[in-house]
């Protein structure tokens, strides 16, 4: 039988409000995105467009693009995670959830206006001025009042949860408590100018540093969502400790040197390859909802796509070649639409459970990863022949359309795919919840 159950044996939703809702805004951030990535691909062959545009032209939906792809569709799945391991969509606090979530769209929805009125920090994901530097963060806060609240209330509720489960859970509420005062603080552009003479580029310990980010919360991810599988306790200290090890040798690089062709730069950053047959491992180890498996298998794919191309991306003579090309638009959206997109569906479905179906259409399934493959594919081409020729992406060539015109195919490929899981996740929240559905046929009974 197949993993994944079609929408018609649905008849009622069995995930939290919480967690359906925070799918919803999310997914409704990432059609409206998309939608402006279309925009922007087609201003990019067709620039005299930007004229019927007024005042809000392409250097503006641009931002407008990144920005709701990271603190709408990349950030939101993270709001359900979170309510769920800190208990806020059950009990009497899960009715603040979905009022938590209108906030933060409503934060997104001004801060999309301020961006289009031409107001903006020029720190590209740090954007955020004037009011919207003040609403975003207020945002944040209530949503970690929200999961503080949920927390003290499972503590004196009959939560039986082991010391070192609570302990972590008290970290993570104080780590998330920094977030909104150093978006705002970080924003400002007094701190430190948009364009930073003194910083002279990426080091194997930047972005070393960046990625055993990453690492760590992939590895910390599995705790929140699911149990582990005890005979395989091993392979999850192994991991662990590399990871640790990787971390000290990231503290002893120095961070004077700054050029990525000393070998001490890329080998250290190399040992990121070693996560390439880990991660899997390391997912092996916990046990997970037949419905994740095939997002599960795209987003390992797209990890060790990323670890791979990144690294190589780093390399004497190749970091060289591509800097400051479509190169590395490609790389960004390995990075982003590939792998943390992938991710991000993976651990939403593992939330949702049974409700996961909403992202197993399997044509909307390929259109995103094979679409996302083609766009990667191309960026990197247009990238290394930008490398020889920096004039190649700006002046208009058959080449270079022809580039532009499958990325624009591709993005509508990639709209297509997200329309149609906002589509179910508009349909799965106006469902009768299970509880309820139960309950009424037994009072039918
Ligand atoms: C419908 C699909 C999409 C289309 C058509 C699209 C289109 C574009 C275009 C035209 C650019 C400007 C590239 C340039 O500077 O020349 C861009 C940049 C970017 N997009 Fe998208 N995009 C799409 C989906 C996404 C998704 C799903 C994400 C992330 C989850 C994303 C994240 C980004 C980022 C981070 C950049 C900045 C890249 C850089 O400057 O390195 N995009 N996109
Ligand atoms: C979730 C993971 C990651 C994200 C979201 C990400 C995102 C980005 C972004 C947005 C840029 C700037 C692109 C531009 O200037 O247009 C970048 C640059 C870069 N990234 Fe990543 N990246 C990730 C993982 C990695 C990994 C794992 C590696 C290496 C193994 C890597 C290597 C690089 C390199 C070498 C650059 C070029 C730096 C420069 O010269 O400016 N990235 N990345």
């Amino acid at each position: 039988m197949s993993p994944y159950p079609s929408a018609k044996t649905i008849y009622a939703r069995t995930s939290s409000p919480g967690v359906a809702g925070a799918a919803w805004h999310s997914l409704l951030w990432l059609v409206i995105a998309n939608a402006i990535g279309v925009l922007i691909a087609v201003l990019l062959l067709s620039p005299s467009l930007n004229k019927e545009l007024g005042e809000w032209t392409y250097g503006r939906w641009v931002i407008v693009h990144m920005n709701l792809e990271l603190y709408g569709w990349s950030s939101l799945p993270m709001a359900a995670f979170l309510f769920k391991v800190y208990g806020a969509d059950r009990g009497p606090l899960a009715q603040w959830c979905r009022p938590a979530l209108w906030v933060w769209s409503t934060a997104l929805g001004v801060g999309t206006l301020s961006w289009l009125s031409g107001q903006s920090s020029g720190k590209l994901f740090l954007d955020w001025s004037g009011y919207a530097r003040i609403y975003f963060p207020l945002t944040i806060l209530a949503l970690w009042l929200l999961i503080a609240a949920a927390l003290v209330s499972g503590w004196n509720s009959s939560d039986n949860a082991g010391l070192a489960a609570r302990s972590a859970k008290v970290l993570g509420l104080v780590l998330l408590l920094v977030v909104p005062f150093l978006i705002y603080i970080a924003s400002s552009p007094t701190l430190y100018p948009a364009i930073n003479p003194d910083t002279g580029g990426p080091t194997g310990a930047s972005q070393l540093e960046s990625s055993l980010i990453v690492v760590a919360i992939l590895l910390m991810l599995p705790f929140g969502l699911t149990r582990r599988k005890a005979e395989r306790s091993r392979t999850i200290a192994i991991a662990w400790v590399v990871l640790a090890a990787e971390m000290v040798l990231c503290l002893a690089l120095g961070r004077t040197d700054i050029s990525h062709h000393r070998p001490a730069q890329y080998l250290s950053l190399g040992s990121l390859l070693l996560w390439l047959p880990l991660t899997p491992a390391y997912y092996a180890a916990f046990e997970w909802h037949a419905a994740t498996r095939r997002w599960r298998i795209a987003f390992l794919c797209w990890w060790s796509a990323l670890v791979l191309t990144g690294w190589v991306m780093f390399l004497p003579g190749v970091l060289d070649h591509f800097k400051f090309t479509d190169g590395l638009v490609g790389h960004s959206l390995l990075a982003m639409a590939g792998f943390v997109s992938s991710l991000l569906i993976f651990v939403l479905v593992e939330l949702l459970g049974e409700d996961g179906w909403i992202f197993n259409q399997t044509w909307s399934f390929y259109a995103w990863n094979g679409g996302v493959a083609a766009y990667v594919a191309l960026m990197f081409t247009a990238g290394w022949r930008e490398g020889f020729d920096p004039a190649f992406t700006m002046a208009p060539g058959s080449m270079r359309n022809a580039i532009y015109d499958i990325r624009l195919l591709v993005g509508i490929s990639l709209l297509a795919a997200s329309v149609d899981w906002f589509v179910w996740a508009t349909k799965l929240v106006r469902e009768p919840s299970l509880d309820s559905v139960t309950s009424a046929q037994e009072v039918t009974a």
